[in-house]
């Protein structure tokens, strides 16, 4: 087994030296992190490692194992900044008199992640409105045994942030002096002076719509708003660039967070202060502008190539080719208008039914128990949650999972892919069921 996988690496290796010294010549060439799936490792095996990174800049390898040896385990990678992964922006940057650590796309982030636990991970510091047995699995520290749900404060009483109220409900504080903050019911659609996503329900943000109407914040639905419609950008969490020359220059972060209102689930930044719905529909690139790539937008990924969206000759926003599974190919960081669209429309029907609590409202382990996951056993449902969390799975890894092989390979280990989160759902049918049988038969010892 070790022999074959040995051997299938130097073949890769073999395979990559001779492509990228064909490609240098044709200056083509990606200087990515070779990233692959392996069986067994025999670093990884001992330490029940799932991700090892190889600890230098630029990366060169990265190997992912999945937990499947080890029983209810999944490998700890649900946030995304907190273990090491090919970051475009510093892998070409690399410079040893450098002195700020922050730099460094290394710095504070594991280069080795462990399976974990799958109970441990997944059923502790839950929010309310999530299902529990025990009061230790709840933030609020009080599992209600008769709705098998965390539970909080409850509608006009007193809290100090939202994690403590239940699910349905949101902190806000009195229009009027000394405005005192209670639980209150989260706020319906078009419902005016918000203060954050989280004062809305579930499916909606708050932001000014620049339209006839008053402009005030108001709870506005996600993937909902036509092309060119303008409403707030987001100055407090997406103003690296205040300077009005590079203001254009934005991160993918920046566009899909403001795109999460439009239909085309993309946005620009207009001016200053206002975000605007687009619809792409070629995509160029900055090594060969008169040429219009195919979807999915390969590219060279060196630190120099630009992606160029676009809306007919209008420059939408331009972002930095991005590695992508295998060190050789790089791709264009956001996928095309119709992935675009068709995640729009799965993750509209996901908020729809999502009835977490106002904090678990993006969170897609949450969904299998208070979103449309509860009900995978019905068909269409389940097809739905099911392309949902693949859609977004895939939007926030798009260029790790363009081929056949390297999205198997993220599907079979991220907790947060749609193998995963079916698995997850399912196991939890099981899960309920079992309960239901145990309370059935302690009552009946009861009885007895
Ligand atoms: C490397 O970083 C040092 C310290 O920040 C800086 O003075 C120097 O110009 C940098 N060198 C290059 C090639 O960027
Ligand atoms: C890449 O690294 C830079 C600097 O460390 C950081 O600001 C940026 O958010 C990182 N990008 C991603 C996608 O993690
Ligand atoms: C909450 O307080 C409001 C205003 O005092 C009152 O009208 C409402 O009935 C209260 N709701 C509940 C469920 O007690
Ligand atoms: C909210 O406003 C939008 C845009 O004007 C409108 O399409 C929608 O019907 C309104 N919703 C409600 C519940 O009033
Ligand atoms: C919303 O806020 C605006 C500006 O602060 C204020 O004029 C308006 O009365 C408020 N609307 C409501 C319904 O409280
Ligand atoms: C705003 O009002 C003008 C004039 O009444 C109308 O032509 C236009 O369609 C309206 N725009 C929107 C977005 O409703
Ligand atoms: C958005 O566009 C659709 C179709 O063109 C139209 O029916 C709808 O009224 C528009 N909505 C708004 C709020 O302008
Ligand atoms: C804005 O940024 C550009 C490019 O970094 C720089 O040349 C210019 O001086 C900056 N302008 C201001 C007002 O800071
Ligand atoms: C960001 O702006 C600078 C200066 O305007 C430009 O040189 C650079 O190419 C831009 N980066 C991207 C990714 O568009
Ligand atoms: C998304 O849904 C809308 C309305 O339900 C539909 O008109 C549109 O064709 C859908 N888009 C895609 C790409 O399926
Ligand atoms: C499931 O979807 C199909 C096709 O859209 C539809 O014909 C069927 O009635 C739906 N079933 C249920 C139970 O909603």
């Amino acid at each position: 087994m070790r022999l074959s996988i040995v051997k299938v690496q130097f073949a890769a290796l073999l395979a990559i030296s001779l492509f990228t010294n064909r490609a240098f010549a044709q200056s083509f060439a990606s200087s990515c992190p070779n990233i692959q799936c392996v069986q067994y490792d025999d670093k990884m095996e001992p330490d029940n490692l799932c991700l090892a990174h190889s600890g230098d800049i630029p990366t060169t390898s990265i190997k992912l194992r999945n937990c499947n040896d080890l029983p209810n385990s999944v490998c700890n990678l649900i946030e995304y900044d907190k273990f090491a992964w090919p970051n475009v922006t510093q892998q070409f940057k690399t410079n040893t008199s450098m002195t700020d650590p922050r730099q460094s796309p290394l710095f504070g982030k594991q280069l080795e992640v462990k399976c974990t636990d799958k109970n441990d991970l997944l059923e502790t510091q839950l929010q309310n409105g999530r299902s529990c047995l025990e009061d230790i699995q709840c933030l609020s520290k009080k599992c209600d045994w008769d709705a098998g749900i965390c539970v909080g404060r409850k509608i006009n009483q007193t809290c100090k942030d939202h994690s403590q109220c239940n699910a349905g409900l949101a902190c806000m504080a009195a229009r009027t002096w000394p405005f005192t903050t209670t639980c209150q019911a989260q706020l319906a659609e078009n419902v005016t002076n918000c203060t954050s996503d989280f004062d809305c329900a579930n499916n909606m943000g708050c932001i000014i719509v620049v339209d006839n109407r008053t402009q005030v914040n108001r709870c506005v639905k996600y993937y909902s708003l036509n092309g060119s419609t303008l409403f707030t950008w987001d100055q407090e969490q997406y103003n690296l660039q205040s300077n009005l020359t590079t203001f254009l220059n934005l991160t993918k972060e920046a566009i899909l967070y403001h795109g999460k209102f439009c239909k085309s689930g993309f946005a620009n930044r207009f001016s200053l202060n206002r975000a605007q719905c687009v619809d792409i529909d070629n995509v160029r690139l900055s090594n060969d502008v008169n040429t219009v790539v195919a979807s999915p937008y390969q590219c060279r990924a060196d630190g120099s190539v630009i992606c160029i969206y676009q809306t007919g000759n209008l420059k939408r926003f331009s972002l930095q080719c991005e590695c992508g599974f295998d060190s050789t190919t790089g791709y264009c960081p956001l996928p095309d208008q119709t992935f675009m669209s068709n995640l729009a429309n799965y993750s509209r029907s996901l908020y729809d039914g999502n009835q977490c609590h106002t904090l678990d409202r993006h969170n897609i382990i949450a969904q299998k128990e208070c979103g449309i996951g509860q009900f995978v056993t019905q068909i269409n449902t389940s097809v739905k949650f099911q392309q949902a969390s693949d859609y977004q799975f895939q939007l926030k890894y798009w260029t790790f999972t363009r081929t056949v092989e390297s999205y198997s390979c993220m599907n079979n280990i991220f907790p947060t892919s749609q193998l995963s989160i079916m698995a997850f759902a399912k196991s939890l049918v099981i899960i309920r069921n079992l309960v239901i049988t145990l309370s059935v038969l302690s009552a009946s010892i009861l009885f007895l």
